[in-house]
């Protein structure tokens, strides 16, 4: 019998349930896919916890690697016992096996490992939007990315510094601001946890000649968002793309205007990889840059499936560094 995590109510990680639940055979247009590694994402809590809310009981999780081991009717995008990676819904992937539309999945390269590939598959791609779709590169440029130690940060880190681009980072401790310079970032700045981001935008000026970044990533939300928009330089980006911390606040158009012509885009990877030849593209892109060491599959930690619950106490408490993998 096949197994997976459901939960019937938003809630802590005491939600999450280890429940059987039957597979049929995968259906026309489908492929079977046995997971051998499952990525744990801050979206999972999101849904777990009920700030997105979504239609229950429900399964959890976008990211796995796996083999596929059935074909529906129809299906030649896909082999099988080909290795595969995807990350897609509907939620589901905290699971031993399941059927998903086979245009949704990726072919692992050789040189990739089952882990890798779940760790680098989601995360990899949410770095890949941020540094081609919402904003190119320019070598010399200064930027502002916030959770830089975590597992978007430490890849989108890398990304940009192996462009040229000088990243300062944020982070709550210095043990991750030591690994976030070690990814690249010209300089880390510490804000503890529970403390204020007040006296981040003077920092950035500082470290800017007065001008601020260009670009401001800020997955964390609410604590982070008004620091964000206030170390832009004039016409600077702020990439909006998570919400850690809670929901942002509501953004009056004309104050972006006068305070610099900023910008303000709230991106999402089920956009940019929503079409299947862009996401092929888009995944092969990945897995090169893996291969050129322009990002690295950082695993902080496994876990066995069963014990999604733990994981997802460890993510809520930010002492991860890097991707956190469930493993059937
Ligand atoms: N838009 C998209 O398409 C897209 C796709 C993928 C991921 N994301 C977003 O990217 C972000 C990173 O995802 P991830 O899975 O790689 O998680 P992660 O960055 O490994 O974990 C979240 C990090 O956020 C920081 N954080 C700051 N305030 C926090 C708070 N109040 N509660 C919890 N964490 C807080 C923590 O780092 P410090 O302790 O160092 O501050 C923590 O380690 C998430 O917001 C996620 O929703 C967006």
């Amino acid at each position: 019998m096949n197994h997976r995590i459901s939960f019937d109510a938003p809630g802590g990680p005491d939600v999450l349930q280890w429940v059987e639940a039957a597979l049929p055979e995968p259906g026309p247009g489908e492929a079977r896919i046995r997971h051998t590694g499952i990525g744990v994402n801050y979206i999972d809590v999101y849904h777990r916890s009920g700030a997105y809310p979504v239609p229950l009981p429900a399964g959890l999780g976008f990211e796995a690697a796996g083999v596929v081991e059935a074909l529906g009717s129809g299906v030649s995008a896909v082999a099988l016992g080909q290795r595969v990676a995807y990350v897609d819904g509907p939620r589901g992937a905290y699971a031993e096996a399941r059927n998903l539309p086979a245009d949704r999945l990726v072919p692992v390269p050789d040189t990739v490992s089952d882990e890798d590939a779940a760790a680098v598959i989601f995360k990899g791609l949410t770095a890949h939007m941020l540094v081609t779709r919402v904003w190119t590169p320019e070598p010399g440029a200064s930027v502002l990315v916030h959770a830089a130690a975590g597992g978007v940060g430490l890849m989108l880190v890398r990304w940009l510094s192996a462009q040229g681009v000088r990243v300062i980072g944020v982070v709550s401790t210095p043990e991750k601001a030591s690994a976030v310079r070690a990814a690249g970032a010209e300089t880390a700045l510490v804000v503890p946890r529970g403390g204020a981001c007040d006296d981040l935008p003077a920092q950035v000026k500082a470290l800017t000649n007065g001008r601020g970044v260009r670009v401001a990533y800020d997955s964390v939300g609410k604590d982070t968002f008004e620091a964000s928009l206030a170390s832009l330089a004039p016409f600077g980006l702020l990439a909006s793309f998570g919400r850690a911390s809670g929901a942002l606040p509501m953004v009056d158009p004309a104050g972006l205007g006068s305070r610099g012509s900023l910008a303000l885009q709230r991106p999402s990877i089920f956009h940019h990889i929503a079409d299947p030849t862009d996401l092929r593209q888009a995944a092969g892109e990945v897995f090169e840059a893996l291969a050129q060491g322009k990002i690295r599959a950082q695993i902080h930690a496994r876990f066995p499936l069963k014990e999604a619950a733990e994981a997802h106490r460890l993510l809520e408490s930010r002492a991860t560094q890097g991707a956190l993998l469930l493993i059937p």
